[in-house]
């Protein structure tokens, strides 16, 4: 069995929150590479999207590792004193615990991690978001794994053709439940339709139980209980045979639909789907970003990665995206654009409807 740990924080931004830094990210590749020789890691890849660092790791310990987690933990703390001496912006930002606890869910950092046996040939393809949140991927996980007007397959390839099934979790109430496509789609959608409440953590493949798809869950304010900056997340998605194949994988980015996040994180914008050289946020600290990195893994090694949206194909997504980030930045504080009150309540609100609170007046 090989597991796939991505795990993922912002610890510290070049310039202000835009990008990652060369000596934060050289840093994690060392440490990584330290824990690939010391046979924790098979492999590794060092990544980012905007001002978060992804680690890429492979192994053979399984899912929620307390050793694999604990490196990452040091990997993040590491790289934290490398941006505190830079004075990057917010240094070690999305690191909310003082000590490691045995597990780096809950302590900040976002992961996304799936065991499998590996197959004959195993292309993944992991996503790596910045400026939105977690429950970003429930309208591409939905694309991907129950719509036939994105995935051929679910029609013509009889891997396929009995459906997915869906592992949903209520990012408030601490519970899940599984929903299986395509015979209770209806259902799912009541719940996938708002990310920031639900989100779609794994999908199986319902004829064989495989795992094909996790994303990264935590909310950042839920942990903190304030507005500490956006989850940023990440996912990882198996491919072809039983799957999806890559371009179907790929395919629903290719709307650029609008999600939570960009400046402050509290405004709606389009997920641009771009190439690790276009991975870093500007303008209005945004819009939203998506990188795709395609690995084949062999015997645990990571072959690539592929830089999956470096393609003219996605030209006109991004200009898209453009177009309608420019519509909704026209209506600056105003909803749509700035989210909805209840979401606002971990940043500035409560201290200004507090604030404001004797001078309100019965009509
Ligand atoms: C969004 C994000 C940025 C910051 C903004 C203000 O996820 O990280 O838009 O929220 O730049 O940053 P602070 O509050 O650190 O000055
Ligand atoms: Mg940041
Ligand atoms: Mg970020």
């Amino acid at each position: 069995m090989v597991t796939i740990s991505v795990i993922k924080a912002d610890i510290g931004g070049w310039v202000g929150h835009s990008a990652s830094h060369p000596e934060v990210l050289a840093f994690g590749k060392e440490s990584l590479e330290k824990a690939k020789q010391s046979g924790l890691l098979t492999d590794y890849h060092v990544s980012y999207s905007g001002d978060d660092m992804f680690l890429i790791m492979t192994h053979d310990r399984g899912t929620e590792n307390a050793d694999v987690h604990k490196m990452a933990w040091d990997t993040f703390t590491g790289g934290t004193e490398v941006a505190k001496r830079l004075k990057l912006y917010g240094a070690g930002q999305d690191l909310l615990a003082d000590a490691f606890s045995g597990n780096i869910r809950g302590m900040g950092p976002g992961a996304a991690e799936m065991e499998f046996e590996e197959r004959p040939s195993e292309p993944v393809i992991v996503f790596m978001a910045d400026k939105t949140s977690a429950g970003a991927f429930n309208m591409p996980f939905y694309k991907m794994f129950a719509d036939p007007f994105t995935t051929a397959g679910l029609v013509i390839a009889e891997p396929l053709h009995n459906g997915f099934v869906f592992e949903i979790h209520d990012v408030k109430e601490h519970k899940k439940i599984t929903l299986k496509s395509p015979e209770e789609i209806y259902d799912m959608l009541v719940f996938l339709g708002s990310p920031q409440r639900y989100t779609v953590k794994h999908v199986f493949n319902a004829n064989t139980n495989e795992i094909a798809a996790v994303s990264s869950t935590e909310k950042l304010s839920l942990i903190a209980g304030r507005y500490v900056g956006k989850d940023d997340p990440a996912a990882v998605v198996r491919c072809q045979g039983n799957f999806p194949a890559v371009g179907e994988v790929i395919e629903p980015f290719a709307f650029p639909f609008v999600v939570e996040g960009w400046m402050r994180g509290s405004h709606h914008g389009p997920l641009m789907p771009v190439a690790l050289k276009d991975a870093h946020p500007a303008r209005f600290d945004g819009p939203p970003r998506l990188v795709a990195l395609g690995f084949q893994i062999a015997n645990g090694m990571l072959v690539g990665p592929r830089d999956m949206f470096d393609d003219p194909s996605y030209d006109d997504a991004r200009k898209q995206a453009n177009q309608i980030g420019e519509y909704l930045r026209r209506h600056g504080p105003f909803e749509p654009h700035r989210l909805p009150l209840e979401e606002m309540e971990y940043t500035t609100m409560p201290t200004v409807a507090k604030k404001l609170d004797g001078r309100w007046e019965a009509v």
